[in-house]
C-alpha cells in the first residue's frame, strides 16, 4: 500500500484521516503542518514537519491529499506543493460510507465524506471537499475548490463555479447555476442562478453582498 501525507493537522484533518483509514487504499505515513508542533499527532499518526519533509523523504512517499477546510487556503498550498514537488500526485478520499454513482468522477484530491452521494454522471473538480451527507444529483458539474457541508443537497444539472461553498444545509434546485467564489448561507434555498463574487442566503436565496476571492467564510 502506498504510503501518503496529509498537509493539515486540524480538526478537519481528523475526518480526512478517518476517511483514508477506512477505504483503505493508502497508508498514512504522516501529518504535515508548520503551526503545530513535530511529534503532536492524530489518532497515533505523528505531525512530521512542514512541507520540507517531503524532500527528505521523496523516495517513501508517494502521495498526498490537503486537509484544510478554507477553499482559498486549501488552493495557495496545493498550488506550492504542485510548484515545488510537480511529480508528487495529489490523492482522492472517498469514505466507504459515501456513494459515488455510475459515470461520476473526482478530481484529484477531492475528500468525499460518510454519507455523501454524487449521483450519476456527476463531475466534481480537484480539490473538493464533500462533507457528511452532502448530495449532488446526476449530470451536475462542480468547479475546484469547491465545498458542499453538511447536508447540502443539489437537484440535477446543476453548476457550482471553482472556490464557492453551499453551506450547512442548503438546498439548490435542478438545472441553477451558482458562479465562482459564491458562498451560499447556511439553511438557503437557491430556486434561481446567482452569479459569482457573492454571499447569497435565505429562501428563496437572494445575494446579500459581493465578495472578493479568498475572503474568509468559516
Ligand atoms: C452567510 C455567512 C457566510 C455570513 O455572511 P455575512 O455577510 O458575513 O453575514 P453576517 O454574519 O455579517 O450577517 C449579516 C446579516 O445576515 C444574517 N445572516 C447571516 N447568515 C445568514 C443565513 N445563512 N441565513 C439567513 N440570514 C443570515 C445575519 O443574521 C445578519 O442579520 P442582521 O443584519 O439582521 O443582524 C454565514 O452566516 C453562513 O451561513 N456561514 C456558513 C456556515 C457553515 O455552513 N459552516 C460550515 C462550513 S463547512
Amino acid at each position: 500500500m502506498n504510503n501518503i501525507v496529509i498537509f493539515g493537522a486540524g480538526g478537519h484533518a481528523k475526518a480526512v484521516v478517518d476517511a483514508v483509514e477506512r477505504e483503505g487504499r493508502y497508508r498514512i505515513f504522516g501529518l504535515l503542518d508548520s503551526h503545530k508542533a513535530s511529534g503532536s499527532d492524530i489518532y497515533g499518526y505523528r505531525v512530521l514537519g512542514n512541507e520540507q519533509y517531503i524532500a527528505e523523504h521523496r523516495e517513501e512517499i508517494k502521495g498526498c491529499i490537503i486537509a484544510i477546510g478554507d477553499n482559498w487556503t486549501r488552493a495557495l498550498i496545493a498550488a506550492r506543493i504542485a510548484l515545488r514537488y510537480p511529480d508528487l500526485p495529489f490523492v482522492t478520499a472517498v469514505h466507504p460510507g459515501a456513494w459515488i454513482a455510475r459515470g461520476a468522477k473526482l478530481g484529484q484530491g477531492t475528500v468525499v465524506m460518510a454519507g455523501a452521494v454524487v449521483n450519476s454522471d456527476t463531475l466534481i473538480g480537484e480539490h473538493c471537499i464533500l462533507y457528511p451527507k452532502a448530495s449532488i444529483d446526476h449530470d451536475s458539474r462542480i468547479g475546484d475548490y469547491v465545498t458542499l457541508a453538511p447536508g447540502a443537497t443539489t437537484g440535477g444539472n446543476v453548476t457550482v463555479g471553482d472556490y464557492s461553498v453551499l453551506s450547512l444545509g442548503v438546498s439548490v434546485i435542478h438545472s441553477v447555476s451558482i458562479g465562482e467564489h459564491t458562498v451560499i448561507g447556511a439553511g438557503a434555498t437557491v430556486l434561481s442562478d446567482i452569479g459569482g463574487y457573492a454571499v447569497a442566503y435565505g429562501t428563496p436565496a437572494v445575494i446579500a453582498r459581493s465578495r472578493a476571492a479568498g475572503e474568509r467564510y468559516l
